[in-house]
């Protein structure tokens, strides 16, 4: 073949290759395999911090990659007899160098470039900071979320906030959990919940909607059901439903029977009690006992966790009155 056609065919065959790359790329993206867009500044520091690292990961796969391809054609061992050896190379100053300096150079430009970003990912903006702060506290049980706001409202796996406005995340567990993480990745990074330490987290949602997140440390075996959601809401809308949620919570109207229920029980007993990991509870005659309920909630029973142990009795009352109410008929 003449070096120019196979010239032509070598640089054909990696331009369709990068080209597959590219695709393979968009198409992953599509999967998911990209970052979720991001909607808070520190999100996007983030997703930032993943770009820029991604410009060299995939350029170091291109460059070796698409060597390995050219050697494979270009020094394959046609008509050569198999004992034969090939050129011995020894020693090349120049091309050692390139691959000491180049790594450290590139070790330097990410290094860099993450310790530039970092403070806009890791510092809770101050309180005294414009536009205010909501300070909410997220504890990790098995397998749910409990939130609380400073005015004693609280709330289970979904978590309320409003748009445009500074909101402190103080993640913990209760000091008989067992470690999860809080992730929620369109709003910041991953914050571990570990019994007795209290790590801080923030976000400021760009955008009203609803933005998915999951427990990211396995702690059991409902794991994988142990979901988030923050739906960020415009500021007014937010703020009248923490006074109205505040209101309904302590005149025992709201909703927080139920959604404790979701969060906390039907994730091993079934959404209607049916009974799943969990043993059935549809038609036991305990749900009409709250004191019973109390008890297994408080102190767990065989394999189930003392899911409520720290529960406030708001909450405990909620959930028993849903229960003695015949909540679970309507699941
Ligand atoms: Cu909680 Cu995984």
């Amino acid at each position: 073949m003449p070096p120019a056609v196979r010239r032509l065919l070598a640089s054909t065959l990696l331009g369709s290759i990068a080209l597959a790359l590219v695709f393979a790329g968009g198409a992953l993206a599509e999967a998911g395999f990209a970052p979720v867009e991001s909607r808070s500044p520190n999100a996007n520091a983030i997703n930032d911090a993943y770009n820029w690292v991604a410009i060299f990961t995939g350029a170091i796969f291109l460059l070796v990659q698409g060597s390995l391809l050219l050697f494979i054609v270009r020094y394959r061992r046609r008509k050569r007899a198999r004992s034969e050896d090939g050129a011995q190379v020894h020693g090349n100053t120049n091309l050692e160098l390139a691959w000491t300096v180049a790594p450290v150079l590139i070790l330097v430009a990410i290094g860099s470039f993450v310790f530039w970003k970092l403070p806009e990912i890791q510092n809770v903006p101050s309180a005294n900071a414009s536009g205010g702060r909501v300070d909410v506290e997220v504890k990790g049980y098995r397998y749910y979320w409990n939130f609380e706001y400073p005015n004693g409202v609280i709330s289970v796996d979904r978590l309320r906030a409003p748009v445009d406005q500074n909101v402190r995340l103080a993640i913990t567990a209760p000091d008989f959990e067992v470690i999860h993480s809080w992730w929620v990745p369109a709003l910041g990074g991953k914050f571990d919940a570990i019994p007795g330490v209290v790590n801080e987290s923030w976000f400021r949602a760009t955008a009203a909607g609803v933005y998915r997140g999951q427990c990211a440390e396995f702690c059991g075996i409902q794991h994988a059901a142990m979901t988030a959601s923050v739906e960020a809401l415009p500021r007014e809308e937010f703020e009248s439903w923490l006074e109205d949620e505040a209101r309904a919570q302590e005149a025992g109207t709201s909703d927080l029977g139920r959604e404790t229920y979701l969060g906390a029980c039907a994730k091993c007993h079934g959404l209607a009690g049916e009974g799943d990991i969990g043993p059935t509870l549809a038609g036991n005659g305990l749900l009409e006992d709250p004191e019973a309920v109390e008890e297994v909630v408080r102190n767990g029973r065989n394999a189930m966790p003392p899911v409520g142990r720290d529960w406030e009795e708001r909450q405990m009352s909620a959930l028993t009155a849903f229960l003695e109410g015949g909540g679970l008929d309507g699941q």
